[in-house]
């Protein structure tokens, strides 16, 4: 009896839901033609479930993101839900996953694809081969700090106020998922903050230093995260692993991904303690202005599903399958509108989600 396998699909907005239904394609095949046994669940989140429960995450989704093994998200935001309040806007749906399914460790790894040396905006000697593993803090930082909010001080003046605050204890947790996930890789860490202005960063770069005891065999490493951001567009082939906090690690993510090409290629997985929830996500964000059409990347959100396969499922074959299948079809030449190089073939992301499907059955023989 194969192991029972249990998943959220929460498409979300803009490309969200083009995107997951290619997904939801390769868990069919999964099931079809590798035997495993998937209860999919499916969900609104974002402006999708606003416009629907008039809050972006219902608390039966809630409840049932920490029901299951995890949860594969598609995207949220758009300028529709832009007069909405910061608790009741898109993104709080993200954050509320976040927040409640204490996923405090956010991997972002940053890979560029042979195929698409050229896409990016760097020389190809630059990225060829580029592999970084981003480890971004996903629960705490300034994303979460108390007090905020935005207050009218008696001049009349307005004033508005965000926290940037860490603990001993989530700076510890987050390290060791960057030393752990060093040592399975090149064993170098670069950790970043900015300890030249923000004690918080002090405490970060202290802390972090503490927990590198435990692990003689990872070269740590400590850069200011602005010096990070010119040196990732300079010579990104220098990284392996990043660690560092929420804010920095959305900025830094941004640009890494960048890197590689396109946005529209990078998963994610956010990871809390062992044994508890996960989320997976593509990197990219809604992107409405493209939103119904038809030519949205769907590979980000496929690796998405590697991943868990990987970080959840415990199925690392068929994660590497769909990884070689993403791959395979790259090399043959297709390509959707955001990675199009002159010479390929500009497809759609439903034959592209086809071309996947295809390249799984060749491989899978
Ligand atoms: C990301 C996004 C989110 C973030 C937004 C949508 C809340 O930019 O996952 O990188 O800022 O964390
Ligand atoms: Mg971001």
């Amino acid at each position: 009896m194969p192991k029972k396998l249990s998943l959220l699909m929460l498409p979300g907005d803009g490309i969200g839901p083009e995107i997951m239904a290619e997904a939801r394609r390769v868990i069919d095949w999964l099931v079809s033609h590798r035997g495993l046994d998937f209860t999919v669940h499916e969900d609104h989140v974002g402006g999708a479930a606003y416009d629907v429960y008039g809050k972006p995450l219902s608390d039966d989704a809630l409840a049932c993101a920490k029901e299951v093994d995890a949860v594969l998200l598609g995207a949220v935001g758009g300028s529709k839900w832009d007069g909405v309040d910061y608790d009741k806007r898109p993104e709080a749906g993200l954050l509320i996953l976040r927040k409640e399914l204490e996923l405090f460790a956010n991997l972002r790894p940053a890979i560029c694809f042979d195929a698409l040396v050229d896409a990016s905006s760097l020389k190809p000697e630059l990225v060829s081969g580029l592999d970084i593993m981003i480890v971004r803090e996903l629960t705490g930082g300034v994303y979460f700090g108390e007090p905020r909010g935005i207050e009218t001080l008696p001049n009349g003046e307005r004033r508005g106020v965000n926290t940037q605050v860490y603990t001993t204890s989530e700076i510890h947790r987050i390290a060791r998922v960057a030393f752990d996930m060093a040592a399975k890789r090149d064993g170098r860490l670069i950790s970043c903050e900015k300890a030249n202005v923000m004690e918080s960063g002090l405490l970060w770069r202290e802390e972090v230093t503490k927990i590198g005891a435990d692990y003689p065999n990872i070269k740590l490493d400590h850069m200011l995260a602005d010096s990070c951001a010119m040196q990732l567009v300079r010579n990104p082939k220098q990284f392996d692993v990043i660690v560092t906090d929420n804010l920095f690690g959305d900025l830094l993510s941004d640009v890494a991904a960048m890197l590689t090409g396109s946005l529209g290629m990078l998963p994610s997985a956010a990871l809390g303690a062992e044994g508890s929830g996960a989320m997976y996500e593509p990197v990219h964000g809604s992107a409405p202005d493209i939103a119904g059409q038809g030519v949205a990347n769907p590979i980000a959100t496929i690796m998405s599903l590697a991943m868990a396969l990987r970080y959840t499922y415990d199925c690392a074959d068929e994660a590497q399958l769909i990884e070689d299948a993403v791959k395979k079809v790259l090399a043959g030449g297709l390509r959707t509108a955001d990675i199009m190089q002159p010479g390929k073939a500009k497809v759609s992301t439903a034959v592209m989600g086809d071309s996947i499907l295809q390249a799984l059955d060749s491989l899978n023989r």
